[in-house]
């Protein structure tokens, strides 16, 4: 993985901002883009006071879980750990929503705000066991710099 190069073009991105939206969706499109076994990238956030996240923006397929309540599936969990949550295999997982046949992988990593759990960003993959460490600390830079700027 190129981490610098994703890296520096991330802070670009975001330097280059016009709307939270628009920058989120550059990041989205961005990640899945340069990195192939990133076949969906969304972002989730919490809804408001409610004990549930709620889709933002997104780079892939349409998904109907555009709502998640808090302890369900890998989002919500993370939603609640304040963890990272890296599923090599989704055939593993109990407590897990599909999002397709074609998803064999994911990765969650939190966004936090002023020590506040505000959303995550989360990954989907084709591929079976693509993660490593770089994946962790790429998004949990991209995690950051999001933090930062919204
Ligand atoms: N698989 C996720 C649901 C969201 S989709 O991946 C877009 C989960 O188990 O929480």
């Amino acid at each position: 993985m190129k981490i610098d190069f994703l890296k520096n073009n991330i802070v670009e991105i975001i330097n280059k901002s016009d709307s939270k939206e628009s920058t989120l969706q550059a990041i989205c499109d961005f990640l899945k883009q340069e990195i192939d076994y990133y076949d969906w990238v969304g972002f989730y956030f919490k809804n408001g006071n409610k004990e549930e996240l709620k889709l933002a923006q997104y780079s892939g397929e349409e998904t109907e879980h555009t709502i998640i309540p808090f302890g369900k599936g890998i989002c919500g969990q993370v939603a609640v750990s304040n963890k990272n949550f890296v599923v090599q295999d989704v055939k593993e997982q109990d407590n897990y929503i599909s999002c397709g046949w074609k998803v064999k992988s994911e990765i969650v990593i939190p966004i936090f705000k002023n020590d506040e759990n505000i959303g995550q960003i989360d990954i989907d993959s084709h591929t079976a066991n693509p993660f490593t460490e770089n994946d962790e600390r790429l998004l949990e830079f991209v995690c950051q710099e999001v933090s930062d700027f919204i």
